[in-house]
This record gives structure tokens, sequence and C-alpha cells, in this order.
């Protein structure tokens, strides 16, 4: 019986690559499958230089490319502009792998919002499964965006963001209409809110969808999606899964797309236990200038050492370093939020960033920019219990009293749930945990496909 020949191709953006990665990843190491990882040139190029996960996998395949903005920036950013141009670029390196008799392809895991995957699958008759690299959570209010709008609760005024949602089946009395994704409230026409919805409604056409989450974490709104999409495998955290599986032999893997300033590490080592808030927003978001001004007095007032990641292309002034202060143009996040030093986790809640503050048991202070953020951030306040939401508010203030909630006034409450989530996400990811085990269905389910084609 030959190896069977995986796809796997994730919109262009480190937030989804990073997920994917460590997929393909777990597929090449634990089921020997061979995995074809599909990426644009300027990615390939990247990744090629900083991570090392590209040496483990059968094949990093590049798509030829010719844009001139590499990466996805909000503001100016239209979502629908991103995904018909990758379309056109991707489309014809897709088409000849898929048509390739001499190395067929007997599977595709695709990123959710390609749909034109499922299309170009569909014509050469190769299955596809989805995988989305959001929360459950997340996932759920997108899918359920449609019958929001049938229920009329879309479109809404933001005069009175405040108001709780009544129609969210199962999130009834969390969700406020502010903590919904950032699209909601710039009317039905706005064409994110379209694109994202016309991607999401068509999931259930995949053989399966994947979600980066654990049942422990996730488990009411995991069974709210089985009841649309019977076919799902909750393998998260991935990173976590990740370092579980590999072999003896093999070391830690990284998924990089910008160069990690290590030497942060060291100085972590000279601060005391829980004494250092890590401040990072990710890949994509851009701080401006007033902000940061407002984030930097917030840390200085709070008295806390702080470790923050200021990348060189997000916008705004420099940092200024103090005795307390350390600034880096990007950090190993999963090894800096596992450091005994730090204590709290600054975050734009995208959802690798928290479902790694998650892993590494360490409360957040959260300040979501747009998508999925809203509602990650709000499930950690509200629902999980392990940080403060700042949705919406950036003063100075607010950021003093979160930071000092997390370190200090509340750090007992938060530090207990976030210690017990985190050992529910290790135990999810070792033998007889469901993370684990629906990673061996996966695995199972698509050695049968190809068995059967
Ligand atoms: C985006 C969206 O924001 C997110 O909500 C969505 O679910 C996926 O895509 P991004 O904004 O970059 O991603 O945030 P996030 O999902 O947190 O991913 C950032 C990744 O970069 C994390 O894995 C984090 O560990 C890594 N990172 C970040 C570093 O390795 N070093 C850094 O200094 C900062």
């Amino acid at each position: 019986m030959s190896k069977p020949h995986i796809l796997i191709f994730p919109a262009p953006a480190q937030g989804h690559i990073t997920s994917m990665l460590n997929l393909a990843e777990l597929l090449c190491a634990t089921a020997s499958f061979r995995v074809t990882f599909l990426v644009p040139a300027y990615i390939h190029r990247r990744l090629s230089q900083h991570s090392n996960a590209a040496s483990r996998l059968s094949r990093l395949h590049p798509i030829p490319n010719d844009r001139p903005h590499e990466d996805i920036r909000p503001g100016s950013f239209d979502v629908k502009d991103w995904l018909d141009s990758f379309r056109s670029t991707a489309l014809p390196s897709l088409r000849e792998l898929l048509a390739d008799d001499e190395d067929p392809i007997d599977c595709v895991i695709s990123d959710g919002i390609l749909s034109f995957v499922l299309e170009a699958a569909g014509e050469a008759g190769v299955p596809v499964f989805y995988m989305r690299t959001l929360s459950a959570c997340a996932f759920w209010v997108y899918f359920c965006l449609p019958h929001l709008i049938q229920s009329q609760e879309l479109p809404f005024d933001c005069d009175d963001l405040d108001l709780p949602m009544v129609n969210l089946r199962g999130m009834e009395g969390v969700l406020r209409r502010r903590d919904l994704p950032s699209c909601c409230r710039h009317g039905l026409d706005s064409r994110s809110m379209q694109t994202i919805m016309h991607q999401t409604v068509q999931t259930p056409r995949a053989r399966g969808l994947i979600l980066n989450t654990f049942d422990r974490l996730e488990a009411p709104t995991l069974d709210l999606i089985r009841t649309r999409i019977p076919n799902l495998y909750a393998v998260g955290p991935l990173h976590a899964h990740l370092r579980t599986r590999l072999t003896a032999t093999s070391n830690s893997s990284s998924t990089t797309l910008w160069e990690e300033d290590k030497t942060c590490l060291k100085w972590l080592d000279e601060q005391p236990e829980n004494s250092v808030v890590y401040v990072s927003f990710g890949s994509i978001v851009r701080v401006t200038a007033e902000a940061r001004t407002e984030f930097w007095h917030g840390l200085v007032n709070s008295g806390k050492r702080f470790l923050w990641v200021v990348r060189p292309d997000s916008g705004g002034t420099e940092v200024a370093e103090g005795g307390r202060g350390r600034v880096v143009g990007w950090a190993p996040q999963e090894a800096v939020l596992a450091h005994p030093a730090v204590g709290g986790f600054v975050t734009h809640c995208g959802w690798n960033s928290t479902l790694e503050s998650v892993a590494a048991g360490v409360p957040m202070v959260c300040w979501p920019h747009f998508g999925d953020q809203q509602v990650n951030s709000r499930f950690v306040d509200d629902v999980w219990g392990i940080g403060r939401d700042m949705k919406d508010r950036c003063d100075r203030v607010v950021v003093e009293k979160m930071v000092r909630d997390v370190m200090e006034d509340r750090s007992g409450e938060f530090r207990r749930r976030a210690g017990v989530l985190a050992k529910a996400a290790r135990e999810s990811v070792v033998e007889g945990g469901t993370s684990y085990y629906d990673l061996d269905r996966l695995i199972r389910d698509i050695r049968d496909l190809c068995n059967t084609a």
C-alpha cells in the first residue's frame, strides 16, 4: 500500500500558515503521509529562511507570484480583493498539481476560506477536507450570520453595542453586539461580511471540518457545530499536539515567517517568576502611535516589567525601553509564553496567540482588533474567566487597571482557571485524549478514502 499523498493549502498569512503547517507536520510524523504544502513564492522564501518546519515536509511547493503587496493589512485591506487576487494567482498551480498523474494527490486539506479549492478539486475528482484556523466559537458565529440576518438581528445600530444577542444559538446572554466579528458593525453590504459569510456557509460541502481547538475548552460550541457539520475533528492545540507526537530524535518545530529574536529569553531568565507582561499583537495588527503611547503609559504605570513585540512594519512610533521593559521585533512566542517569568499576556486575541496562552496557562489582557478576535476576547473574559477584555477601550487607565488585575489583584483566580485549562490542553493531546483521538480518526478516514479511491 503506497503512502497517501495529501495537498495542504493555507491562506497566505502567518496565522493560517502556523496552524496548517503544524497539522502538515503531524500528518508526516505520525501517519507517514506524503504532504505537499502549497504557498506563494514569497512565503516559500520566508519559510525556508526562518522556519525549520519546511524541511520536515515531503514538499514545500511555491506558487509563482507577482503581487506587489505581500501581507494582509487591516484598514485599507479588502478581504474580497485579496481572495480574488490570490485565487487567480494560485489556481493554475493548484490545477497543475491536481492533474499530475506522475505524482497524484489523493486528498486536499484546504483552508476553509478558499472555496475555489472545492471547485478545482471537485473537477479533478479529489476529496477535500476543510480546516479553519479560528476558534470553534468564532466559527459558529460566522456560520450563524445568515440566521442573524434572517431574524433581523443584523444589521444593527451601532449606537448601542452593549445589547445582548438573542438569536445566536448557544451563545445567548454571552455575546453582545460588540462581541460579534468586526465586519458586523459595517452593515450587510460590507464586502468583508459578504465574503466571509459566503466562504463559511459552504463548509458542509467539504468531507469534514478540522479545527485547532480541544473538546474541554469548547465542548458546547463543538456540539452545536456537529449538528450542522457532523464530521468535525477538534485536534488542537496543534503546537502542543505536535510536540507530544514528535519522535524523540526530532527537535521542536518553528513555523515563523520572521526572524525570531531569541535574546529576549536570556533577559527573561533574569526576571523573577510571574513578573513579566508579554505584549504582542500578532502578525497583522497595526498599532497607531496614539494607542502605542497609551499602552506604554499603562504598562509603566502598572509598575510591571514587560516584554513588548514591536514589528518593524507595524507602524507608529518607537517604544522606549526602560529598566523594566524590553522591546523586540519578533519573539519566539511559544517559548516566551512557556517561560516561568511570564505572568500575563497583553494580546490582540488572534486564535493562535489565544490558544498558545491557554496551553501555557498564562492569563490574558485582550485588545481585539478585527474578525474572530472580538469573539475570542469575550470568551477569554466572560466564559473561560482567564483574563480581561479591553474591547473598544484603549487608554492608559484601562491598560494599567487590567494589567494589575491579571498580574496582581485578581491573579490568583485567573491563574487557577488558566492552570486547569492548560492541564486539560495537555491531556487532550496525549494518548487517551480527545484531540489525540480525533487526529487518529482523521488519519484513518484519509487512509480509507485513499484505499477506496
Ligand atoms: C490571524 C488572525 O488575527 C487570527 O485571529 C486568525 O484566527 C488567524 O489569523 P494573527 O493576527 O497573526 O493571525 O494572530 P495569531 O493567530 O495570534 O497568530 C500569530 C502567530 O505568530 C502566533 O502563532 C504567534 O506565536 C506568532 N508570533 C507572534 C511569533 O511567533 N512571534 C511574535 O513576536 C508574534
